[in-house]
């Protein structure tokens, strides 16, 4: 049972807070590529960590992310010029470049060493695989960026989705990312799906299996977060497995595709705006083939509103369909991809949900061991140490083949961890 405490700790991601400072150590999505698309193109707004920012693609097509309030007097950046190689202020033209140096003060005498003394908030970007990552933390401490696929394998193998705008906290969300559990109940629909989504219907008649034979649960705790084997039996001679992985600080990874090993991964990551909203970034990631693009086409069909709002959302209970909730055909009764139906159960939660009064059973173990490993990751650093998922060094980088899936019908009795000693 998480205490109170132990729901403040894990939950708030502000500057100075332990959590905060966790999400600092690591690189996050900070925007899509797409959101600035040419060099000197307007600047978009984005909140990180309680942060408001403003990203900007400079003369030379380079991202930069900056404190959205200008450090001249507060004027907001978002309506700044974007302007030979530098991001200028529309109230006194104080300019500044992608790292936050200030490089002119025009309303200033030509004496003035003003722009020497102040360096404007920047935070470091890269772009890779259509999202432009950053870091938010102590300039000493930045690591590599991490060998994960959908940062090290070619543009063509991911396939980047919607973004969208979450209204609560985190953790609900990554919590639900990593529930194998409830895809047998908030997923299923008996018929496939229209529009291109019959995979997600192959699946959710599997999950109606799954529902009238409870799984069982077990756990590998890795030095990059930790894989829930879960085991459905499917008759006498056969059991289901399928993994999932929480990878630090904030993704959560199923399985796509039919083979034991699986040719793709869906990876989604929870990014704190703040903490009390939370943008959800996804991915489709091929391990050996290019992607068609049409997950990504698929799921922007839902997010049309602006601020990357779902139309089925909190405000218009999710249009949700008694009669066919009623009839069976939706277990849950919301019409949507899984982003919508996860977004209707986390956000219903509350802003922050009160975890002291929540009863966990023995199908909730893959989050109890999610908490248990954020809160010993929370002690590593307060230690002076790396968190998990901090890899320095090139050799122990090399953590990309240890985040296959598996999706896979085995004999009763195999041992079913060898499926991933293959690759
Ligand atoms: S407030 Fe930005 S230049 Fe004065
Ligand atoms: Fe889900």
């Amino acid at each position: 049972m998480v205490s109170i405490e132990e729901n403040e700790l894990l939950t708030r991601v502000g500057p100075g807070t332990p959590m905060g400072e966790l999400f600092r150590r690591y690189w996050i999505p900070a925007v899509l590529s797409e959101e600035i698309p040419e060099p000197d193109c307007p600047p978009v707004r984005t909140k990180l960590l309680c942060e408001d920012l403003v990203a900007f693609r400079d003369s030379q097509g380079r991202p930069g992310l900056l404190a959205e309030n200008c450090s001249h007097r507060r004027a907001s950046l978002f309506y700044g010029r974007n302007e030979e190689c530098g991001l200028r202020c529309i109230y006194h033209g104080w300019k500044y470049d992608i790292d936050g140096t200030v490089l002119e003060t025009p309303a200033e005498p030509a004496e003035s060493m003003i722009r020497h003394h102040v360096k404007h908030t920047a935070y470091p970007c890269r772009e890779v695989n259509g999202i432009i990552w950053t870091y938010m933390g102590p300039t000493e401490l930045v690591p590599p960026l991490p060998d994960y696929p959908w940062i090290t394998l070619p543009r063509d193998r991911v396939d980047v989705g919607s973004k969208f705008f979450l209204e609560c906290n985190w953790l609900q969300c990554l919590e639900g990312d990593n529930d194998s559990i409830h895809s047998a109940y908030l997923h299923f629909r008996q018929r496939p799906a229209r529009d291109g989504q019959q995979r997600a219907g192959r699946e959710s008649a599997d999950a109606g299996n799954w529902r009238r034979n409870p799984a069982t649960v077990d756990f590998d705790i890795n030095r990059w977060g930790v894989r829930a084997w879960t085991r459905y039996p499917i008759d006498d001679d056969r059991v289901f497995v399928r993994t999932n992985t929480f990878v630090m600080p904030c993704v959560g990874n199923t399985p796509r595709g039919r083979s034991d090993v699986n040719e793709a991964i869906h990876t989604i990551y929870q990014v704190p705006a703040d903490d009390y909203s939370n943008l959800r970034y996804d991915f489709e990631v091929y391990w050996d083939q290019t992607t068609d693009g049409s997950y990504s086409r698929q799921q922007r069909k839902e997010v049309t509103m602006p601020g990357f709002k779902k139309i089925m959302n909190l405000q218009n209970n999710y249009l949700i369909d008694r009669g066919r909730q009623k009839s069976g055909e939706l277990y849950c009764g919301i019409d949507a991809g899984n982003h919508t139906q996860d977004a209707c159960v986390t956000e219903t939660m509350g802003p922050i949900t009160d975890r002291t009064q929540e009863h966990l059973g023995v199908s909730d173990g893959h989050l109890i061991e999610l908490r248990k490993y954020l809160l010993s990751a929370l002690s590593l650093m307060q230690e002076g140490k790396d968190p998990p998922g901090i890899f320095r060094n090139p050799e122990e980088n090399k953590i990309g083949n240890f985040l296959h899936m598996v999706t896979a019908s085995v004999p009763r009795g195999k041992e079913y961890r060898d499926l991933l000693l293959t690759v």
